[in-house]
């Protein structure tokens, strides 16, 4: 069966689906996506993937094409169309398709796409009781990080040259400071004490790094938001990172160096726990 795709108010097989050359997505990276996890047939934390994607688009002075209530609906009718239980949807609005020119077209309509990644089992990830292993690249990405655009050459070579160096992911440094994942938020425990960096434009303002601050205080644990360095990152209790996609993942390595014993901490296990039982709750 083909994959029912989203494109401009249709749904179509993905490969009936098309967008102009002359996108600007296309041309210039000229847009914004969200990617919302989707655990039995239901949303993860919807509200703050719409309100984010709002603030990337007012950020960039582009046009919302849909309400919050009409992109629920196509997310819905996505993962019901193609029988997702477990897995993702990706959402991508640009600018639209107009002749090439830096400066913003005026009369160009907004293209939005989306689609769905079928990952049974997503939330039951081995990888959850082994811990990933990072090294360190410099961050030189540019300094708007806190839209979420769609230019993500250097994060795709930064997991390149983790792979390459054996490893799973890589953290991002900027000044001798951890910024954030490649694809995620990062996070150090040393005693009891979660750190993570301030919000700021240095850094994806994570929806799943939200919940998790949120449930962690909750708990009671102590959070401090502040920036720390690869040293401190290395000589920590433990270590981990959040996304949509991860939820909590343990960091059992920093560039070969083992944290604590080499095994996820309990810090880590327990906030996964937290947050995959209270986000299963409020789904949509
Ligand atoms: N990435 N930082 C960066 C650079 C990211 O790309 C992401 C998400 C995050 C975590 O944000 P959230 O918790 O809202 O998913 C932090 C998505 C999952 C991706 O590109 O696939």
């Amino acid at each position: 069966m083909s994959r029912i795709v989203y494109v401009n108010g249709d749904y179509l097989p993905e490969d009936e689906a098309r967008v102009s050359v002359f996108d600007r997505g296309f041309l210039f990276a000229d847009g914004v996506y969200e990617v919302t996890s989707v655990l039995g047939g239901k949303l993860l934390d919807f509200a703050g993937h719409a309100k984010r994607l709002q603030r990337s688009l007012d950020e960039l002075e582009m046009a919302n094409p849909v309400t919050e209530d009409e992109l629920l609906a196509i997310h819905r009718e996505l993962v019901s169309r193609n029988g997702i239980e477990d897995g993702l949807v990706y959402l991508q609005v640009t600018r639209g398709a107009a002749d090439r020119d830096f400066a913003y077209p005026k009369d160009a309509k907004p293209t939005l796409v989306l689609f769905t990644q079928s990952k049974p089992g997503l939330a039951d990830s081995p990888v959850a009781k082994s811990g990933l292993k990072v090294i360190s690249i410099p961050d030189i990405r540019w300094g708007r990080r806190d839209i979420k655009t769609v230019q993500l050459l250097y994060p795709s070579m930064g997991k390149m040259a983790a792979k390459k160096a054996g490893a799973d992911d890589a953290w991002m440094i900027e000044d001798g400071f951890v910024t954030e994942g490649t694809s995620n938020n990062a996070y150090i425990v040393t005693g009891n004490r979660i750190i993570t960096r301030h919000l700021g434009n240095e850094i994806l303002h994570g929806i799943t790094r939200a919940a998790v601050l949120r449930f962690a205080r909750e708990a009671q644990m102590e959070v401090e938001e502040r920036a720390f360095t690869l040293d401190e990152a290395k000589a920590a209790d433990e270590a981990f990172i959040t996304s949509a996609s991860m939820f909590v993942m343990p960091v059992v390595e920093i560039d070969s160096v083992k944290l604590g014993d080499g095994t996820p901490g309990p810090v880590a296990t327990r906030l996964r726990e937290i947050y995959l039982e209270e986000s299963r709750q409020a789904a949509v």
